[in-house]
């Protein structure tokens, strides 16, 4: 019995000591990073979800309540009004002709979008469509402009602005249910703080707007568990897309942006890097019409 008792307290001693990578419940340290992993250890992430999809059981099918579609912000918050989405009148090109055209745009004119402008990106990117709910009164499902696997619409939407008329430079959040934005911070130095976080990529900071977009994955784990990641990933190319488009259609541009430092976006923008953290961003801004 004594015997036994000093077992279990030395393996417990081991497992503190030396925890397993990714073990549930290890420390933060125990994650693997890329940079340990080799390559074909990298490609599991494209490769997606091997096993048999029929044995992974989502929290959705333990019947816990869903994560709620937007993130929660303070009651009584300001929030900035924004073009509604039945009243936009820019951005009325010819889809062919903007597909025909579209760059990614790196240099920006000094022109400030207006209002309209940013609300017809922001409706273009994660503006909702519809929402249906259910008799007790929860979210059964909503759409957005772009596609979601089973519609969880896993991304929250930061903004930094630099040059829309109307509205102070800083850090805002797009709250897509009421299609209004709402203010975080504002302070010296964010556009140097953003070149810097995107390895002196200067000509992000020179847009008239930076599209942050940060993941919750919950939202779409609840339903797909381990499904979801690549899920996210592919989603998230969606997002960016429909902003070049929207962008090429008001005389802007943008340009998707992978080179910036995780930690310091997330820290820029406020959120944890373990609920919610950051996966792709993207300047965009008035261009040069010759450029085009
Ligand atoms: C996922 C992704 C990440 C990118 N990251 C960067 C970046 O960090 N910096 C940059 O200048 N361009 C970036 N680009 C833009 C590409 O360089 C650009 O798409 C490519 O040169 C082709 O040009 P085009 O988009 O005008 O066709 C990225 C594009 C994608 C799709």
């Amino acid at each position: 019995m004594k015997k036994g008792l000093i077992a279990v307290f030395l393996a417990a001693l081991i497992l503190i000591a030396c925890p397993v990578p990714g073990m549930t419940g290890g420390t933060a340290d125990t994650i693997m990073t890329l940079d340990e992993m080799s390559m074909e250890q990298i490609h599991v992430f494209l490769k997606g979800f091997m096993g048999d999809w029929d044995d992974l059981v989502s929290d959705q099918e333990r019947k816990l309540p869903p994560p709620p579609i937007q993130k929660e912000y303070p009651e009584g918050a300001e929030l900035i009004d924004l073009v509604p989405a039945d009243e936009i009148t820019v951005g009325d090109a010819s889809l062919r002709k903007m597909i025909g055209q579209r760059r990614s745009r790196r240099k920006y004119t000094d022109e400030y979008l207006t209002n309209e402008e940013l609300s017809f990106l922001l409706w273009s990117t994660q503006g909702i469509q519809k929402i249906v709910m259910r008799d007790d009164g929860r979210v059964r499902y909503h759409l957005r402009t772009v596609p979601s696997g089973g519609a969880r619409h896993p991304f929250e939407t930061y903004l930094l602005i630099n040059k829309v008329e109307g509205i102070k430079p800083g850090i805002y959040r797009y709250i897509p249910v009421k299609h209004k934005l709402l203010f975080v911070r504002t302070g010296e130095g964010l556009v140097d703080e953003m070149n810097e976080i995107c390895y002196n990529q200067k000509f992000v900071g020179n847009s008239a707007v930076v599209f942050i977009w940060a993941t919750i994955p919950y939202r779409t784990e609840w339903r797909y568990s381990k499904v979801a990641h690549k899920d996210i990933a592919m989603e998230a190319g969606h997002i960016c897309q429909n902003l070049y488009l929207a962008a090429e259609s008001i005389g802007g541009g943008a340009c998707a942006i992978l080179g910036y430092d995780q930690a310091s976006i997330d820290q820029f923008v406020g959120v944890d890097g373990k609920e919610e953290f950051v996966i792709y961003l993207s300047p965009a801004g008035k261009i040069e019409q010759k450029e085009k």
